[in-house]
């Protein structure tokens, strides 16, 4: 009997392509329905959660053993060696470990130092940070924080990082970590072309005092328990298997849909990231990482058991950041690591389910300067993505997945659609 043979004798799940109208009733069924299935596999939820919470406490034991030799924990390349092929195995085996990493030099220095020169230029020229009075939402209310996060989307900077070389070198080299072919030959995503996928800038003046964001995670919400293609794309974990769990694995993560928020990424995402326009020392209120990137067998099945209330997913709901907290996960605090002192033009990864916040500052020294780009491969759900992409793009709008705050309309100095490369046109779904 082959494994999909017996899978089709598992007992099915209930799925909502939307977000379901009665949000607890619908907690309630599905976690009924994802311990029967589990249990039809031999093992009980707390055998299968206890695998997975003894494989994530060695990783954590790794991670502080490094932290006392007084080792980087983050993985650090340099963008010459990523682009040579003369990264060695240790140091890859290294990123896939800890799922993040920080290429040095990844554009020249005074490349990034110029792109924040045009960023101040473009805003200020439109008179942005005179007129704007804060988020056009809270979806970072569940983890009790406000971002100092910008929705300027379409400067001249940001593009033009977009559609270099070098971030498509550094994609291409990112999303070769991932498995993007199944065996039975579906190609989940193309490896080498990347869905241009504009996002925000981040920007933080000297002696700015910050509380900084809680811990959480992007890639969706209830939906990772609820729509059919994640209940597939997490399917060891929901059937008694837990330990063949890839995270790396892009299989049904590509094609699926993805529950509406006022915030939210419809885009799949091999890495988060961003491009630092200024030094950034790392404890200046920086970025940290639980790296593990295998943490979603954790946090998917910690609400399955009895100490969680019938009706609560571990405090995840629709259209508010996943929250990962003390209350439910205290182990995981353990491994919180900042990133290495970074440079301006050194840019930060990170695997797109990690668990990830960015730490408090009072009075901080120098600035604090990024822009967001991630790795976001050309794939169904991002070729859905790029035709309102290439709306937002053309009428200076905010893109769907953000606020409808469309500052950008009407400025001046706004980065063009005959100023698109090769690249750009490709991302964006032109050519
Ligand atoms: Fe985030």
């Amino acid at each position: 009997m082959t494994l999909a043979t017996e899978q089709q004798h598992l007992p099915a799940l209930p799925h909502w392509e939307r977000p379901p109208g009665d949000l607890a009733a619908a907690i309630r069924e599905i976690k009924t329905a994802l311990r029967a299935r589990i249990a039809s596999s031999g093992r009980t939820v707390q055998d299968v959660f206890t695998a997975v919470e003894e494989r994530i406490e060695a990783r954590i034991e790794e991670i502080e053993a490094d932290r006392e030799r007084g080792e980087e924990v983050w993985p650090v390349l340099e963008y010459d060696a990523l682009r040579n092929g003369t990264v060695t195995p240790e140091q890859l085996a290294k990123v896939k470990r800890r799922g993040c990493l920080v290429v040095r030099g990844h554009f020249p220095r005074e490349q990034a130092l110029a792109w924040d020169a045009d960023v101040v230029d473009y805003t200020g020229r439109n008179g942005f940070f005179e007129n704007y009075t804060g988020p056009g939402d809270d979806f970072f209310g569940s983890v009790g924080s406000k971002p100092e996060i910008y929705p300027v989307y379409w400067s001249q900077a940001q593009m033009r990082a977009r559609q270099s070389e070098r971030m498509a070198t550094v994609q291409s080299f990112l999303n070769s970590f991932w498995k993007h072919a199944s065996d039975d030959g579906t190609q989940w995503f193309d490896p080498d072309r990347d869905a241009l996928y504009p996002d925000r800038i981040r920007r933080r003046p000297p002696g700015s005092d910050s509380s900084g964001l809680g811990t959480h995670c992007d890639p969706g919400t209830l939906d990772l328990w609820m729509t059919e293609e994640y209940q597939k794309a997490f399917r060891h974990l929901f059937d008694g298997t837990a330990e063949e769990y890839d995270p790396w694995d892009a299989a049904h993560r590509t094609t699926g849909p993805q529950y509406p928020g006022s915030t939210m990424c419809s885009a799949f995402r091999t890495f988060q990231g961003w491009t630092a326009l200024s030094d950034m020392d790392n404890d200046q209120g920086v970025l940290h990482t639980v790296p593990i990137p295998e943490i979603m067998a954790y946090l998917l099945l910690r609400p399955l058991l009895p100490d969680v209330p019938e009706d609560s997913m571990c405090g995840v709901t629709v259209n508010q950041v996943f929250p990962v907290t003390r209350r439910w996960h205290p182990l995981l605090y353990r491994a919180l690591a900042p990133v290495p002192d970074i440079k301006a033009g050194d840019s930060v990864w990170w695997h797109c389910d990690m668990i990830h916040s960015v730490a408090p500052v009072k009075d901080q020294k120098g600035w604090g300067n990024v822009m967001y780009i991630p790795a976001a491969p050309w794939c169904p759900r991002n070729e859905r993505y790029s035709a309102e992409v290439r709306t937002a793009f053309v009428t200076g709008s905010s893109p769907s997945d953000f606020p409808a705050e469309h500052h950008e309309r009407s400025w001046t100095g706004r980065f063009t659609l005959d100023e698109l490369n090769a690249t750009g046109r490709r991302g964006m779904g032109l050519d």
